[in-house]
């Protein structure tokens, strides 16, 4: 958690003294458990909140001007607040003026300009939805400012309405919504097709979730990934013969998708729909087994998820692949896998309390071997979704 008289101490250098207060918000990053590239094909997900991620602050100017900074990047900018457009050279500042050009759009008329100070706790690029929770933090505070009702899933939504409309990447509604609704010690279920869902607590007693970053920047993802969405467009297509109302891949269960895959003409598109149809029916029997206290079971879907991210949907790439496969060599590993996009960025693993410090070292020398990369590891426990702090 950032120091928050620190953090304040910045703010004023950067801006000035005033009288008006400096407000401070959070929201964290995320990490998904189980329920991979299912979002937006309408399945399951079942991600959780961490502790950390990125905190704001932000005061009232007197004008309409908007300042953004980060504590992480020299880069500091004004703009008008009524006025902000796409430009890519302001980089990670696409991500607030996305949320207050879409607050805009949605009807929200300024009452003034604000200071804003970012600092941000997730490794960028790492896949744990360092955009996501700039976005949703930016979202809930600016609404908070403007005395706005708050509603978590309308802010997930527009965050999500920015970050593929405004910035152009065609995300599922995952990350936003797991950082604007998660909950201390819980996971989400989300069914992303009716936005429903379900705060699971997640028992893991003495297993903790340990993140294994790998230090892969996730180079090509944005083109693989709207490959993979095009894909599974084209199996709805096909599928389209046989059930003719459906719109999205998570719309029919495994024994439907089975009795008519044959139709799916293209043997790639057919091994990433079954991809996408089996992870929806594994985050399913994985709430089974946590309803069981059945942690083994819910570690070998971990391990079922992964494999078929690496055979089927071909997103893990040699460095996720290494890692997830040096961690299932350390005892008391009960499953990991890749978690978010892919193609680099994060694994997650459920791990004995006991074995963490040789899972640390053992899983790094093999993968350092392996890769020539440094990993780092986090061992993580579940925080709250976007909140208020001062
Ligand atoms: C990224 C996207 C999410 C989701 C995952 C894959 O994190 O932002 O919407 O599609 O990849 O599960």
């Amino acid at each position: 958690m950032a120091n928050l008289q620190e953090l304040t101490k910045h703010f004023l250098e950067l801006y000035g003294e005033d009288s008006e207060a400096v407000s401070v918000f959070h929201a964290p990053g995320r990490v998904n458990l189980i329920g991979e590239h299912t979002d937006y094909n309408g399945g399951y997900v079942f991600p959780a909140a961490l502790t950390f991620g990125t905190t704001l602050l932000i005061r009232r100017r007197a004008d309409q001007k908007l300042g953004l900074a980060t504590t992480n990047f020299e880069l500091t900018k004004q703009f008008d607040i009524n006025t902000v457009v796409y430009d890519a050279v302001d980089d990670w500042m696409n991500y607030p003026k996305g949320i207050v050009y879409e607050l805009q759009q949605a009807g929200l008329s300024y009452t003034s300009g604000y200071d804003l100070l970012y600092h941000g706790e997730i490794p960028n690029g790492a896949g744990l939805s360092s955009s996501a929770s700039i976005e949703v933090v930016t979202a809930y505070a600016l609404l908070t400012m403007e005395n706005q009702p708050i509603d978590k899933v309308k802010i997930a939504l527009l965050a999500q309405k920015s970050e593929n409309e405004f910035n152009g990447v065609q995300c599922g509604i995952m990350d936003q919504f797991a950082v604007a609704n998660g909950k201390k010690d819980h996971a989400i279920l989300l069914m992303c097709d009716t936005l429903e869902y379900d705060l699971v607590p997640f028992q893991s007693g003495s297993y903790k979730l340990v993140i294994g970053n790998t230090n892969k920047r996730r180079g090509l993802v944005d083109s693989a990934y709207n490959e993979r969405r095009s894909q599974c467009e084209q199996a709805v297509k096909d599928l389209q013969v046989q059930f003719p109302d459906i719109t999205l891949l998570g719309q029919i269960n495994l024994e439907q998708f089975n009795s008519a895959k044959h139709l799916i003409q293209d043997e790639v598109v057919r091994r990433r729909a079954q991809h996408v149809v089996e992870e929806i029916d594994r985050v399913l029997q994985s709430m089974e087994a946590l309803k069981g206290d059945n942690l083994e079971r819910f570690g070998q879907l971990m391990n079922a998820s992964h494999d078929s991210l690496r055979d089927l949907y071909e997103v893990t790439g040699a460095e996720l692949d290494a890692m997830v496969t040096a961690a299932r060599k350390v005892k008391g590993v009960l499953g990991s896998r890749m978690t978010g996009a892919g193609f680099g960025g994060c694994t997650v693993s459920l791990v004995h309390e006991d074995s963490i410090d040789q899972f640390i070292s053992e899983v790094g020398q093999e993968y350092t071997a392996a890769t020539g990369l440094t990993p780092d590891f986090y061992v993580c426990s579940i925080g709250n979704g976007v909140e208020k702090l001062v």
